[in-house]
């Protein structure tokens, strides 16, 4: 929201908060010096989509609500193709009947499974999901490519993240994990803040440098700015009916110890850890080629690795001087 803003687009929130804060919105109005127009909806709700999509004279739509755990994907698989992919069927049935043209959708490198070679190129063969989650994303991107197959007017692109970290560096809008964090960097910095005990590294005998888990650690800032880039190709493509993907990753494939060492150095903040059992369905690195983003998009990624870590403690800082 904040980047849209900031590149002189008038966003419209569609969120039923199931997994974020409505303090979160007041950060962004804070930040913009705005009040950004906010519904509280489900994007499964035709009635309210259609609603707002003409209400609001949408022009482009940047389909981001999804579940995203893993593991909770492979225990309840029905909530995430009903809420990843139901909502994905409305939203364009919507944007079709509203002559909305242009979309962007949330995909994700878990599209590319255990890649065989690095780094991962968008003609990099995708392969089987390993997890329900993965799999809304494989079909989402799918249904996508049948779409504009049939020749519908409307032109996509599909961003593939890596991973995204860090926060905005304000410190007034960031990540909200619920419970134990699942993911990487929010489990750091909640062992900094001393909420976790320790760190456990999942995995020090994997195939790599120094034995752990590579990824690509993408600033969310940066990963923002590339859904404005995307949003300004499709304004400005030729043709009435366009599907494209696209990586979006910094190109830098880091080690969760780099992580551990990285953190540590830019914070000055000791972090316990462990070297711990491997993570069933983890894969031993992937980073993006980031050749495609940057031709097509003309989008780079700005902030380094010290920049998502820095934002992410200074959000967590920030968060435990609130309590
Ligand atoms: C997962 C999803 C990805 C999704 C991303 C963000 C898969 C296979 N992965 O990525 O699609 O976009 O979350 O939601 O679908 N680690 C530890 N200790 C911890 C936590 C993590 O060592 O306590 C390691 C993991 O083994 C991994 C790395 O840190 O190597 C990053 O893990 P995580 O932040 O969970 O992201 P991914 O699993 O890469």
């Amino acid at each position: 929201m904040v980047a849209l803003v900031e590149a002189g687009y008038n966003p419209v929130i569609i969120d039923n908060f199931s997994n974020s804060e409505k303090a979160v919105l007041e950060g962004i109005n804070q930040i913009t010096g705005r009040s950004i127009p906010c519904y509280e909806a489900d994007c499964n709700d035709a009635s309210i989509v259609r609603m707002v999509l003409e209400k609001e004279a949408i022009q482009g739509v940047i389909h981001f609500a999804a579940y995203k755990a893993v593991g909770e994907s492979m225990d309840q698989p029905l909530k995430y193709y009903r809420n990843n992919l139901g909502s994905m069927l409305v939203l364009l049935e919507e944007m079709e009947r509203a002559a909305v043209r242009h979309l962007i959708f949330s995909s994700s490198c878990t599209v590319y499974g255990e890649p065989d070679v690095l780094p991962v190129t968008e003609q990099t063969p995708v392969q089987t999901a390993m997890s329900v989650y993965g799999n809304t994303k494989q079909i989402g991107e799918e249904i996508l490519r049948d779409v504009i197959a049939a020749n519908s007017p409307l032109k996509v692109i599909a961003l593939r993240y890596f991973n995204p970290v860090g926060a905005h560096s304000s410190a007034l809008i960031g990540e909200l994990p619920r419970g134990v964090p699942n993911n990487l960097i929010p489990f750091v910095t909640q062992t900094a803040a001393g909420i976790r005990k320790e760190l456990t590294v999942f995995g020090a005998d994997y195939a790599t440098a120094d034995g752990s888990c590579i990824r690509d650690y993408i600033h969310v800032m940066d990963l923002a700015e590339a859904h404005v880039a995307a949003l300004n190709k499709l304004r400005h493509l030729e043709a009435s009916s366009f599907y494209d993907v696209v990586n979006v990753g910094t190109g830098e494939g880091n080690s969760v110890l780099e992580i551990v060492e990285t953190f540590q150095r830019v914070t000055n903040v000791p972090l316990p850890y462990k070297i711990g059992e491997r993570r069933p369905g983890d894969i031993p690195q992937i980073f993006a080629d980031v050749q495609k983003s940057a031709s097509f998009l003309a989008w780079k990624a700005q902030r380094s690795l010290e920049d998502s870590l820095r934002d992410a403690w200074r959000w967590q800082q920030q968060l435990e001087a609130k309590k």
